[in-house]
């Protein structure tokens, strides 16, 4: 089965990347499945009721999170009711909503599970301890597993890559906004790459306006980061054939469509 990832949508430019070629690369890759990471959806921070709904009616069917879970506070009131929408799963005990979930398609069931590391990051529970609880409880309903590590270092990425290797199907980055090269099957059989990259303004600095960062970056001075309203976008994504049977991915695919990288039928 196929399984499609768009990475992190941020603000208005983003879901509106999704909206026009999520249908595209839907109709060209016929994905079983399709997962978008959307902590950045709501104005470059957080998600929203109305945000989430959108996406399960673009055609996707979880959606994940991260650093920004918490940030738009009505996430508080629908969080619990929304089945398809996780958060790190290594976040505290007592924490709102769940870590992962499971999607049907027509093969097998997909147990998606989304963990956040922790280097450069809050000191969340032991993503690593995490993964293994969440393997054997997944393991118990099916073989596919999709996992979105929401992460600062590569270095923490490419360790859960390797250490998840042949016990997940699909091992994806997420959190940097910039797409890495290192896509690949590893030896046990896990599609992996280190960071999707990010799907929404293209001509900013990470998604945020770039005025703003420039601004902090020369002056240090306290500067509020927005999402540029209008200019050109991008949308990132990673694509994994994996066998429903035995859990190990077959292929792997980066996808990038910007103006410097076009997108065709
Ligand atoms: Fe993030």
């Amino acid at each position: 089965m196929r399984i499609l990832f768009i990475g992190d949508v941020v603000g208005s430019p983003g879901r509106e990347m999704v909206e026009e070629y999520l249908p595209k690369l839907k109709e060209k890759y016929q994905p079983a499945a399709t997962i978008i990471n959307g902590e950045n959806a709501a104005s470059g921070k957080g998600i929203t009721e109305k945000i989430y709904r959108r996406f399960l009616e673009c055609g996707a069917q979880a959606v994940t999170l991260g650093n920004h879970s918490w940030d738009k506070k009505e996430i508080f009131d629908f969080i619990d009711d929304a089945d398809y929408l996780i958060r790190p799963a290594n976040f505290p005990e007592g924490t709102p909503g769940s870590g992962m979930t499971f999607i049907k398609t027509p093969k097998a069931e997909i147990a998606v599970i989304n963990l956040q590391g922790r280097t450069f990051l809050a000191p969340n529970d032991d993503p690593f301890r995490k993964i293994d609880d969440l393997i054997a409880q997944a393991k118990k309903r099916t073989n596919v597993i999709f996992l979105d590590f929401h992460a600062e270092a590569t270095s923490e990425k490419q360790a859960m890559g390797w250490y998840v290797d042949g016990r997940v199907s699909v091992n994806v980055g997420t959190h940097t906004h910039i797409q890495t090269a290192d896509e690949r099957i590893l030896p046990a059989g896990t599609g992996y790459i280190s960071d999707v990259g990010m799907t929404g303004p293209y001509d900013g600095i990470l998604g945020m306006e770039r005025e703003a960062v420039l601004k902090r970056f020369l002056t240090n001075l306290p500067v509020r980061f927005e999402v540029p309203k209008k200019g050109r976008t991008q949308l990132s994504g990673f694509l994994a054939d994996v066998d429903e049977r035995t859990g190990k991915a077959q292929k792997v695919e980066r996808i990038l469509i910007n103006d410097d990288h076009p997108f065709f039928r």
